[in-house]
């Protein structure tokens, strides 16, 4: 398939590129690089042994859309472009609405003109909310989101069913077929260490703030809360490897069905504790990480992790790196790339 990739500049964007090109794909990336580097593209594409074109361009201006859709035949739409910061929506929600629904109602507008319905779409594990049943199938409660940014991926997701709903009602002889895909919490990088997370600022995620410490950028990590209801006090996520999470996306291309929107999620179905992760850390790289408690973040839910088995059962597809791995991985971009890539 020759496949178009929102955002592939990209923390996971960059990393699916170069399972994309392994698996024998073809891929155009588009990014208007207001969070990445075209670098990343470039080095995906060293990685993979292939050229990767790029479209430097905003995913809600229509003419730019029109144009790689008419200077490429483009299969399929994976869609990452979006602002992904948690915090950040709460203070300018309107700028997070804006970039996040004009661009996939500007995507999917120009995608139906030009004949292309086959899209796979980021979304999170935060449209659970808190959970009231662990761990977390795809048919569980959501929507009830705890901040902006979740919001707009619940709605998007409920764009996206509205869709192929109107397709099927409407007797539309080819309609969309979509993949919702919910990640629980992606860290390390390509082994390689040539592309990874390049956060802008203070980093807001565990793994870049740890590596940020070992490398000497930042002091300590301030543990954010040690009275959850867990077995050392902080908090459970579900890590996934961001290779795996890449890999993901490749194993459901097969899943792309006219007619359907179907979901999954994609994390290990393991949680680990936030003093879990920087003792597997230290554990992996032979580095030391200064700590101290602090209170707990706004917004924060003591503990969720996925049930990953959907997937699994109907595709075949299952996360196979480590918590190890994933430590590995995280220190040896960080360490051959102190300062991400210098933007
Ligand atoms: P990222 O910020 O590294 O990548 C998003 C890319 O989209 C960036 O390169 C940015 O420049 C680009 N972009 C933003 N708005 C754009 C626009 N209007 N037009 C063109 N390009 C635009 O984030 P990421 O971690 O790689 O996340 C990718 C996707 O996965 C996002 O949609 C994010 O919300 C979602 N997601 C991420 C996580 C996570 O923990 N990293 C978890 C769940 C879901
Ligand atoms: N944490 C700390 N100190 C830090 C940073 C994080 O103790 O400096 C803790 C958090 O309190 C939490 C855990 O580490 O218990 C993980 O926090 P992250 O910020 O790395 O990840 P979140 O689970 O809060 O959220 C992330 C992304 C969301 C995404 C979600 C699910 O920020 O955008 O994963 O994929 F939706």
């Amino acid at each position: 398939m020759n496949i178009l990739v929102t955002g592939g500049a990209g923390y996971i964007g960059s990393h699916t590129l170069v399972e994309l090109l392994a698996a024998g794909h073809g891929a155009v990336c588009v990014d208007d690089l207001s969070n990445s580097s075209e670098e990343a593209v470039i080095l995906a594409g060293k990685i993979a042994g292939k050229d990767i074109p790029f479209y430097k361009a905003d995913i809600r201006d229509r003419s730019a859309l029109d144009k790689i859709f008419t200077e490429n035949h483009i299969d399929c739409v994976i869609h990452f472009a979006g602002f992904k910061a948690v915090g950040e929506s709460m203070i300018k929600p309107w700028e997070y609405y804006e970039n996040n629904l004009m661009g996939t109602l500007t995507l999917t507008d120009v995608m139906r003109r030009h004949g292309c319905k086959r899209l796979i779409f980021s979304s999170t594990s935060t449209v659970y909310g808190d959970p009231e049943i662990l761990p977390i199938r795809e048919d569980a409660p959501k929507g009830n989101c705890a901040n902006a940014y979740a919001r707009t991926k619940w709605f998007q997701e409920e764009i996206l069913r509205d869709l192929c709903g109107a397709d099927l009602r409407n007797g539309d002889p080819d309609p969309w077929g979509i993949v919702i895909l919910r990640y629980f919490n992606p860290i390390g990088a390509h082994p390689s260490g040539l592309i990874g997370e390049d956060p802008r600022g203070i980093p807001n995620g565990l793994m870049p703030y740890i590596t940020q410490v070992a490398v000497g950028r930042l002091e300590k990590l301030t543990v954010f809360g040690s009275d959850y209801d867990t077995p050392d006090g902080t908090g459970i996520r579900d890590y996934i490897h961001v290779c795996d999470l890449a890999s993901g996306h490749v194993a459901v291309l097969s899943a792309l069905k006219a007619g359907s929107v179907i979901d999954y999620n994609l994390g290990t179905g393991r949680g680990y504790t936030v003093l879990e992760i920087v003792r597997a850390f230290e554990a992996a790289n032979g580095i030391e990480i200064p700590y101290v408690f602090g209170p707990r973040r706004p917004g924060d839910i003591a503990a969720y992790w996925s049930d990953p088995s959907k997937i699994d059962h109907e595709l075949g597809w299952k996360a196979e790196k480590g918590l190890e791995d994933m430590c590995r991985d995280s220190w040896n971009w960080q360490k051959k790339n102190p300062k991400g890539y210098g933007r």
